[in-house]
Formats: C-alpha cells, structure tokens, sequence
C-alpha cells in the first residue's frame, strides 16, 4: 500500500462509506420501531456491522487506525443519534395511528340493543301459577306424547268416544313407533292421573302445558295451545271448595268485581262437570260484542272428579273426593287483553308481542 492512497480506495474507509450508505436507506427505509431495531441490531448490535468493523480497528496497522478509527466512531456517533432521531419519529407515528384507532366519539348515539320480553303465554301461564301457588298448590308436568291410557281410558272415556276420533286427534305413526296407541296429548288432564299414580291425597296440583288437537287454525282454534290442568283431591273436597277456588282465580286474573257462574256440562272424568264462565271483562256484563251480548264469557271446565277415575289410580272413593278443572291459556289471554285472534301469540309479529 502507498502512502498517497485516496481515502475511497483504502478498504476500511471503502467499508466505512459503504457502511453508511447503508444505514441511511435502512433508517429511511424503515416503516416501524420494528423495523428500525432490526436495522440498529444488524449494524450496532452485538454481532452488527460496525460493531464487527470497530473491533477490527486494533489489528489495523498503525498508520490506519487512526484514520479508520477516527471516522468509523464518527459513523458510530451519528449513527446512534440518527437512529433515535428516527426512533422518535416512528414512535410518535405509531401513537398517533393508534389514538385515532381507539377514538370514541361521545357525540355518536348508544347502541341499541333490545331486551327479549317472555311471551305473553308464558306471562299467563306463570301468572296462573302463582295465584294457584298463593293458595297451596304444587306445579306438575307431564309429557306431551302420551299413551291412550293415560289421555283417554283412565279418564274414564269410553272408546268409542269422539275426541278419540282421527279428525280429532293426532296419532303418532304406528309403523313407526310400532304400537297404536300413542298421541299428542288432547288436553292436560292426562297429568290428573300420572300424579294420582306417583302420590297419596291429600294433593293440591296443576299442570300447565301444551295440548294438541287436529284443528284448522281460525280465529279460536290452534292445533297447538295451551292449558293449565288443576286437581285438589283430600278429604271431605265438595262442590262450593271448588267454586270458591275458581272465584278467587277469577277475581286475581281478571279483577276483583268479577262474577263468576257455572253451567252443567258432561266431561267423563268428572261429575258433576260444569263450564265456568266469568262476567265479560269488556262490559262487565250489560252485554257487547266479546260476550256476544252474553255479559258472560267462558274459561274452563270444572267438575268433581269421577269415581271411576279414582278407581284406575287406586284411590278409596269413601275417604277421598276432589275436583278438577282445566283452562285454556290462549283463551285466558285473548279475553284479558282483549286479543281478537288466537294466530297474534303464534305469529311471532314482535309488533304484537312486544306490547305484553
Ligand atoms: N280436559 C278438559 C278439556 O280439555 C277440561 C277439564 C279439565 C274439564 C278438568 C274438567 C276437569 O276440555
């Protein structure tokens, strides 16, 4: 080597050029923190360029490490300072995306997010629990499918009977459940007997729940609804406990200057049966369009039940007597609020049940 070399073509000062050049397109070139530390650790790191280049200084002749060493802190010096120069810059950058990113705007409306309500069923159903619990009763369930025996037979409903008819109805399909006598409960009072069967009187119960019947929907009828089943049965039960039971229900459900009446009926699983009708919640009974100038309107059917139910259970008919009734819930609904349409609770029109 000569002594009148130019700087540019010494190795270790080419290097040192090289260097920078570098690092000036890694600075400018870097989009993140992330990226300019990449850039410092290849250069300044522990096993970085400089690094390696600055540690090579002491084996330099001694001609060159003044120079080389000289310029290459230089390089070092400015290095560290561009590198936090541009460090701050990113840093305040990326704060200011991630402000903007996580601006709330106090001055945007609340989201709305709507609350589900029970539907009207479920309101009168537990509703009618509660006045029924008030006054001793436990609530029992029953299933929905059920044998003939349970809906019909012990019931005390003869087979030939009309309810037990097809049109009336809905059978499971025997090919697939490989017997004949499998339905879709016809009403609630089935659990009449599947709660005799599983306890000894005295008993205070009803059962609310859905019942099925082969019915074209109209304005009254639904092939799926609801009832609530009742049956006290104790010692020494008559007639007037069960009409002072059913004028208090009245009374709670639809206001305390109701009258209540009972006209004879036939059920087979009670007698004497009787409907129970409840003086018009619209008119109060002068008589109008609900009632169909009536001023009555009817919600169950009632009776004492018949001994020879109590014979399928097991019962002594000499010690024990009860009563039973059973109401239509949809009906219970329509006559409280006035609902012309029994479709309206099973629409799902939120325009509807949203007002309950
Ligand atoms: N199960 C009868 C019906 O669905 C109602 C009823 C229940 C009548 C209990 C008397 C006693 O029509």
């Amino acid at each position: 080597m000569t002594s009148d070399e130019t700087r540019g073509d010494d190795p270790g000062m080419r290097e040192i050029e090289l260097l920078r050049e570098e690092a000036e397109a890694a600075l400018a070139g870097a989009g993140s923190s992330a990226d300019l530390e990449e850039a410092r650790v290849n250069l300044l790191g522990r096993k970085g360029r400089l690094t390696a280049l600055l540690q090579g200084i002491k084996d330099l002749p001694p001609d060159k490490k003044r120079m080389v060493g000289m310029q290459a802190n230089l390089l070092k010096d400015w290095l560290e300072k561009a590198l936090e120069e541009r460090g701050e810059e990113l840093r305040r950058r990326e704060l200011d995306a991630e402000l903007r990113a996580e601006k709330v705007d106090v001055t945007l409306p609340g989201r709305h997010l709507p609350f589900g309500t029970r539907h009207l069923v479920s309101a009168i159903i537990e509703e009618i629990e509660d006045i029924f619990i008030g006054m001793g009763y436990r609530v029992a369930e029953g299933p929905e499918v059920e044998l003939d025996y349970y809906n019909f037979e012990a019931l005390n409903t003869p087979h030939w009977h009309p309810s037990k008819s097809l049109q009336d109805t809905f059978y499971v399909d025997a090919s697939a459940s490989g017997r004949e006598d499998v339905l879709l409960r016809t009403h609630t009072s089935p659990v009449q007997i599947r709660v005799m069967e599983a306890t000894t009187p005295p008993l205070y119960v009803i059962a609310p729940g859905k019942a099925y019947r082969h019915d074209v929907p109209d304005a009254t009828h639904s092939p799926m609804f609801h009832q609530v089943e009742g049956l006290a049965v104790d010692e020494g039960i008559t007639l007037g406990d069960l009409k002072g039971t059913l004028e208090h229900f009245a009374r709670r459900m639809f206001g305390e200057d109701r009258a209540v009446r009972f006209r004879p009926h036939f059920f087979p699983f009670t007698e004497p049966s009787a409907e129970v009708d409840v003086s018009c919640v619209i008119c109060g009974g002068e008589g109008c369009r609900v009632c169909k100038g009536t001023g009555w309107l009817e919600i169950l059917g009632a009776g004492m039940v018949d001994p020879n139910v109590f014979g399928y259970v097991g019962y002594d008919t000499e010690k024990f007597s009860g009563f039973a009734f059973g109401m239509g819930v949809e009906r219970i609904a329509m006559l409280k609020y006035g609902i012309p349409d029994i479709r309206y609770l099973f629409d799902n029109d939120l325009r509807f049940l949203a007002q309950f």
